[in-house]
């Protein structure tokens, strides 16, 4: 989601008490156990829309048609397509290729060996959020590319892995710039990962950068996503006319990962696996 850079006054009355720590802890956060499980049915419908693409996408698909299969395969499933006019979105799914960073726009350019590709589904199930997104390489994809790919999915992983209680929403951000930047790649700053399952995009904000023991604690039942993007040069990202498509100022490659998860009473659990 669009990171909302004004400075929110801690607008907390009820259901918000002071932890030992001194943290504020919004307890408006936490799900219960029975609508983590309906977010995990979407989630799970999430994972088998993305499975179905990795055996259809190659070379000579357009995106048009990836937004087709992800509408009938959720529609056959009893999901609705969330991307669909939310906001004014045009289509079912977002297909974010090369320098697009993320909220890609479906059309009927036919994709190329060498594209990189993210695709971001989030389906409806039963009134319950699921939002995870893949990268497809096509073809034969340079080294540097396939790089870029696999160093993001590592900032994903390594994100969800700072997920436990105890721990602080800066954990993650603190981790992924540390493994991205070490590796000569910048975070995106204008896009953010987000609080989910009852409506697309809920409080906490995401950060991919930022600093450990910083933001919110995490506390079981918190459910939100990691979905780092992450840019082989410059992280400033502008938006084209059609006032979605966010693409690198500086015209260098963009990759993207994502996941929706529970915070446990122990850990993590992701809920799009
Ligand atoms: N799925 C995106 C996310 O991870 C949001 C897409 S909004 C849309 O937050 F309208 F472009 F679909
Ligand atoms: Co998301
Ligand atoms: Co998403």
């Amino acid at each position: 989601m669009m990171a909302d850079k004004r400075e929110k006054p801690p607008a907390w009355g009820m259901g918000h008490v002071g932890d030992t720590s001194g943290h504020h802890v919004n307890t408006s956060l936490i799900k219960s156990k029975a609508q983590i499980e309906g977010i995990r049915k979407a989630g799970r419908l999430n994972k088998r829309i993305l499975d179905m693409l990795e055996e259809r996408i190659r070379e000579g698909v357009t995106t048009i048609q990836i937004d087709q299969w992800v509408h009938e395969l959720t529609v056959a499933n009893n999901g609705v397509p969330a991307p669909l006019n939310y906001k004014q979105f045009p289509k079912s799914v977002c297909t974010s290729v090369n320098e697009v960073v993320c909220h890609g726009i479906p059309e009927k350019r036919k994709l190329l060996s060498g594209d990189i590709m993210n695709v971001d589904v989030t389906s409806i199930l039963q009134g319950y959020y699921g939002d995870s997104s893949r990268m497809f390489m096509i073809g034969e994809v340079s080294p540097e590319a396939r790089k870029l790919v696999q160093v993001t999915k590592e900032c994903l992983e390594i994100g969800i892995a700072q997920v436990k209680p105890g721990g602080f929403v800066g954990d993650i951000g603190s981790a992924i710039q540390d493994y991205a930047e070490q590796r000569g790649y910048s975070v995106v700053r204008d896009f953010v990962g987000h609080g989910t399952g009852l409506r697309f995009h809920e409080d906490p904000q995401i950060p991919h950068f930022g600093q450990k023991g910083k933001g919110h604690p995490f506390l079981p039942g918190m459910v939100f996503t990691i979905e780092p993007m992450i840019n082989a040069g410059h992280y400033a990202t502008t938006i084209l006319k059609d006032g979605w498509t966010a693409v690198t100022r500086d015209g260098s490659l963009s990759a993207q990962w994502e996941h929706t998860l529970a915070v446990t009473s122990d850990g993590v659990d992701v809920l799009t696996a």
